[in-house]
């Protein structure tokens, strides 16, 4: 269930780019598609995440990892939907990298390990 967490979130980073440079270069469709299967692979994310949760004794770290893995989905939203209305994205991607920063620091100083 690790490698099916980690290759999601790492999937959905990519698709993310993906939309939002697709976006940037006014081709609404293709970024329209791009974002309904960026919406699927939230799921993935979740579903995973939540299941690696259930298979452990949860204390305060795993939840603080889960709640920013969230927070990260949420600012990817952010980013893409103001971008979509032209609206100035700079300070969203600084709170997504220092979001990012946290989940990835939290999930690898937890106790389980894919690589
Ligand atoms: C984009 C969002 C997310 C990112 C970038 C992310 C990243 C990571 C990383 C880097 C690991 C450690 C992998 C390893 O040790 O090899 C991990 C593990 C984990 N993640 Fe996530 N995650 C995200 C969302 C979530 C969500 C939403 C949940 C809960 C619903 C969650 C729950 C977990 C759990 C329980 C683990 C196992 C922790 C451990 O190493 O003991 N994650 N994640």
């Amino acid at each position: 269930m690790l490698h099916a967490h980690i290759t999601s979130w790492v999937l959905a980073i990519i698709l993310f780019i993906i939309a939002f440079s697709l976006n940037k270069q006014g081709k609404q469709h293709g970024f329209k598609t791009v974002q309904r299967i960026l919406r699927v692979f939230y799921l993935f994310i979740i579903i995973t995440g939540a299941q690696l949760l259930f298979s452990i004794n949860v204390n305060f770290t795993y939840i603080m990892k889960a709640v920013f893995g969230i927070v990260v989905i949420g600012f990817f939203e952010m980013i893409l939907s103001r971008a979509v209305k032209k609206q100035p994205t700079g300070v969203f991607w600084g709170l997504l990298v220092v979001a990012f920063a946290i989940v990835v620091y939290l999930g690898y100083t937890l106790p389980m390990r894919a690589f």
